[in-house]
């Protein structure tokens, strides 16, 4: 197995950070390795904001209810969904702004964002530092948008905190590869027969470190979605210009 791999194996959220921030070199190979991926017909759609003002970030902590590991880290980014620059060069050509107003501009927008900010996790990972994602911005994404200045065909998915880690959790185990892998077909028995990860994760949440609970899997899933989150989120995505048809 490459030393990648095996480092990927090892992934967990790090939510308990030294005060010591990330040096420039290091925010460079950062930054560097988010720009270096994948990325749809290469429109490059994403943006990355450093968050270095106090009070700004102050503000995304309490917004996100993130504020020890958004505040004391090494380095807190937001990822950026970003059709700005294509919506001007569509303005300045005289065309029509439909081709980045639809949902498949803003998935393609999405994805490579995601892309970005995965490089970077992987990339700070291999630097022995740890990361955890901010999707708790999303809990006020437009006053998100307004502190960082976000204009129209934008949109702040996530934060990403980096930093030297104080404390790890246990790695977390996934789906097993029968729940989750297919070939040819998708399996519907395969994909939902959940009763050995229920038990494996029912382990795993009654064992480990810190915050012990008495669940698994599916009971987290079925609470989780059984409330409609963030509902102000589609309605902030028409404001930003998007159509969503
Ligand atoms: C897009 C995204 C948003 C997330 N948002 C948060 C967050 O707001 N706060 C947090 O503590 N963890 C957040 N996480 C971390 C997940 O809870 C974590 O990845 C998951 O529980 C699996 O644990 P692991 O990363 O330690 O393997 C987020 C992860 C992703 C991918």
């Amino acid at each position: 197995m490459s030393s990648l791999i095996d480092q990927m194996q090892h992934h967990v959220s790090v939510r308990d950070f030294e005060a010591t921030p990330l040096s420039m070199t290091v925010k460079q190979q950062l930054i560097v390795a988010a720009q270096s991926g994948s990325s749809s017909n290469f429109v490059q759609a994403f943006s990355i904001i450093e968050v270095t003002d106090a009070a700004i970030r102050d503000e995304i902590a309490t917004i996100s209810q993130s504020a020890a590991y958004v505040k004391q880290t090494g380095a807190f980014y937001v990822f950026v969904a970003d059709l700005y620059r294509q919506a001007t060069l569509l303005e300045k050509a005289g065309h029509s702004l439909a081709g980045i107003q639809n949902m498949e501009a803003l998935l393609v927008a999405t994805v490579d964002t995601a892309i970005a900010a995965e490089d970077m996790a992987v990339a700070a990972e291999s630097l022995d530092l740890g990361i955890c994602y901010i999707g708790g911005i999303r809990n006020d994404i437009a006053r998100v948008a307004e502190l960082l200045g976000l204009p129209a065909y934008t949109v702040p998915l996530f934060g990403l905190t980096v930093g030297i880690p104080k404390t790890k959790n246990l790695v977390k185990p996934r789906l097993p590869q029968v729940n989750q892998v297919a070939q040819n077909q998708y399996d519907v028995h395969q994909a939902t027969n959940l009763v050995q990860y229920d038990q494996q994760m029912q382990n795993y949440y009654a064992n480990r470190g810190r915050n012990q609970q008495q669940t698994d899997w599916s009971t987290k899933n079925t609470a989780f979605f059984s409330e409609v989150r963030r509902p102000a989120v589609a309605s902030f995505l028409k404001k930003q210009g998007f159509t969503l048809n």
